[in-house]
């Protein structure tokens, strides 16, 4: 269900009248670790009534012709820091940390295009967002209160990324080995692994690990408290980025 606020006072500000400046949860990982799960699990836990998820997916560059060309022989890097828009995740992701609305494009993996629609998102109390490279741009990095990294190991991301880029993306066997040993492979050694660093917590095997899940729910209680938010009853969620398993 998605609830949306239209009159009265903004459910991210506390009973004082002040606005809670919402929490933000970095979750960075290798393709397929897992992330979206991660994500999931949280907002399915967390005690709050607006929490935003948005996707890295969404800041994809708009290709020209020779790089459509090169995407359908499996030959445009994906996984290269070049092919996002990093100054529209920043805009972004600052004016819904400012509880403003913001109209996030919406990515179709089959056509490598944005859709012509777009995806209207409002502040809230928690904003998720999570992609390969969220850790990469040190503006975006500054703005995540909480920095998670999903560690799956490469077989079983590899394994995932085969089963889910035939069923859902459109790929055959052989482009998706090929894109997968020239540019998937060598962006998550060389640019993805690297920002681990950074993490505050690693979570080992991704979505099935729920103690690691209960661990970030506690501290997201906890930091949304201390900024004067009262828990309460789930309302509503606001899912966008990616629709939900
Ligand atoms: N990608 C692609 N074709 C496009 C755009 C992106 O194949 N037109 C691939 C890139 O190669 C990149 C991946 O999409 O590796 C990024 O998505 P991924 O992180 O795998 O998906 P999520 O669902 O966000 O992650 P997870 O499976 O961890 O939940």
């Amino acid at each position: 269900t998605r609830t949306i606020y239209t009159a009265g006072r903004p459910p991210w500000y506390n009973s004082a009248g002040q606005q809670v400046e919402p929490f933000v949860i970095g979750i960075c990982g290798g393709s397929a670790s897992g992330k979206t799960t991660v994500a999931t699990k949280i907002i399915e836990s967390l005690d709050v009534p607006w929490v935003t998820l948005l996707s890295m997916d969404s800041f994809y560059k708009v290709l020209n012709e020779k790089q459509h060309e090169m995407a359908a022989r499996n030959e445009y890097n994906f996984d290269h820091p070049d092919a996002f828009d990093f100054e529209l995740l920043k805009t972004t992701l600052q004016r819904l940390k400012e509880g403003r609305m913001v109209e996030v494009p919406i990515y179709n993996f089959v056509t490598h295009r944005r859709e012509s629609r777009t995806k209207t998102m409002y502040g809230a109390n928690v904003i998720i967002f999570e992609g390969i490279l969220t850790f990469y741009n040190v503006d975006v990095l500054k703005m995540c209160d909480m920095k998670v990294f999903v560690d799956t190991d490469a077989d079983v991301r590899l394994a995932r990324r085969l089963r889910r880029d035939i069923s859902q993306r459109g790929r055959d066997l052989e482009g998706v080995l090929k894109q997968y040993s020239t540019m998937v492979q060598p962006a998550f050694y060389y640019y993805i692994a690297p920002l681990m660093v950074h993490a505050d917590i690693i979570v080992p095997r991704g979505g099935d690990n729920e103690v690691a899940i209960e661990l970030i729910v506690q501290h997201v209680h906890t930091q949304l408290q201390l900024r004067g938010f009262k828990l309460r009853e789930k309302l509503a969620h606001s899912y966008i980025g990616q629709p939900l398993p």
